[in-house]
């Protein structure tokens, strides 16, 4: 959105509705629907990020949850208990910068994958070096906001039992008119939260309406929510995506989009976040990075959109970074749905007022 847009926008805010909307442009997404011709990605897999301290990074990532899979002098690899190989890759940044560097999301099927790299500014490279192995697809997009495609990694072979550093014994869970768990105690020690997989991460775009269309027409990604300006019905400002996979339920949002405000010049990374396993996870998992002495930014509380009962953390090098649990699930069955911009949260704290900003004030200050 230019300046002089903006500039317009707030003179046309003050007017009444009809004029309003009769005047201000069409900013709507289009309608997003999957199809055979586009790359049917599988599901989210990791992400890279640069640290200028990879020390002070890793013994925060012991914290949030993640284990140690592998480690160079350069590159740590951290994982969760699904079946990825590796959820989070951290770098030691080259110029002392801390850079997000994308998400990597699986392919569907050796032919989407080979598909994929077919599509204009594919480069294919082997991960033969990186735990599980595999290849990978970069795609370079604006501000380097890179995209990757990986396929052929050894997946991890699950461990019946859910891993957990903080219950002992849990549920049946008793309700009021219904008491399950009879003569057996719930029972939780103090440790991290630990992290199953990468559940979702978001881009803050000033070139929002292109990057929608490079995400959406190329892959099976299909808005289940979108947001509009409160004061400009046609300008649509967020949306949360899911990956399309037919019958199959996929998590209510994988990534999401937001159009950015006229002062931010480049794209960045909102946020990026980790599934747990419950509720209690999330509080344990909260109280243990408090007492460690990690900056909070937004939790524990409860999304409207998704559903999700969020915590949202700073790492040392200022990204936001979110546990989740229990969020909705999606298919092709469920209706996307458009609505105005409303509150984040049914319950939790205040929403900070630096939210939306690349690494909050209150972290910059300490
Ligand atoms: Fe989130």
């Amino acid at each position: 959105m230019s300046l002089t847009l903006q500039i317009l926008l707030s003179v046309v805010s003050k007017l009444p509705k009809p004029i309003r909307d009769a005047i201000t442009p069409e900013m709507r997404i289009p309608e997003i629907l999957n199809s055979t011709s586009k790359v049917q990605l599988a599901r989210p897999a990791h992400i890279y990020v640069d640290h200028p301290d990879l020390d002070r990074f890793a013994e925060f990532a012991l914290d949030f949850g993640f284990i140690e899979e592998a480690r160079s002098k350069d590159v740590i690899y951290l994982r969760g208990y699904g079946k990825d190989p590796y959820v989070y890759v951290a770098r030691k940044s080259n110029d002392g910068k801390p850079r997000f560097r994308g998400a990597a999301f699986v392919a569907a099927s050796r032919e989407d994958f080979d598909k994929a790299a077919k599509l204009e500014g594919a480069r294919v490279d082997s991960l033969e070096n990186a735990p599980g192995g595999g290849e990978i697809i970069t795609f370079d997009r604006p501000d380097e906001t890179y995209f990757y495609v990986v396929f052929g990694q050894k997946e991890r072979e699950l461990n019946p039992k859910e891993p957990s550093a903080t219950h002992e014994e849990q549920g049946p869970f008793n309700e009021p008119f219904n008491k399950p768990r009879r003569g057996v105690f719930q029972r939780y020690h103090p440790g991290p939260a630990l992290i199953h997989k990468l559940g979702h991460y978001g881009y803050v775009f000033p070139d929002f309406d292109n990057e929608l269309a490079w995400y959406t027409s190329h892959f099976n990604f299909v808005p289940s929510d979108i947001l509009y300006h409160w004061d400009f019905e046609k300008i649509d400002v967020m949306t949360f995506l899911h990956l399309d996979r037919g019958d199959e339920y996929t998590d209510h949002h994988c990534f999401f989009m937001q159009r950015a405000e006229p002062h931010v010049k480049k794209a960045f990374c909102h946020h990026t976040s980790f599934e747990v396993a419950d509720f209690d996870t999330q509080l344990l998992g909260h109280d243990w990075l408090s007492k460690k002495g990690w900056h909070n930014v937004w939790g524990v509380g409860r999304h409207v959109l998704g559903s999700q009962i969020f915590d949202y953390w700073a790492d040392p090098s200022g990204f936001k970074i979110e546990h989740y649990a229990d969020g909705d699930v999606v298919n092709h069955h469920t209706p996307s749905k458009r609505d105005v911009v409303g509150p984040f949260s049914v319950w939790g704290p205040e929403i900070p007022k630096d939210f939306g900003e690349k690494i909050p004030r209150a972290f910059l200050r300490k």
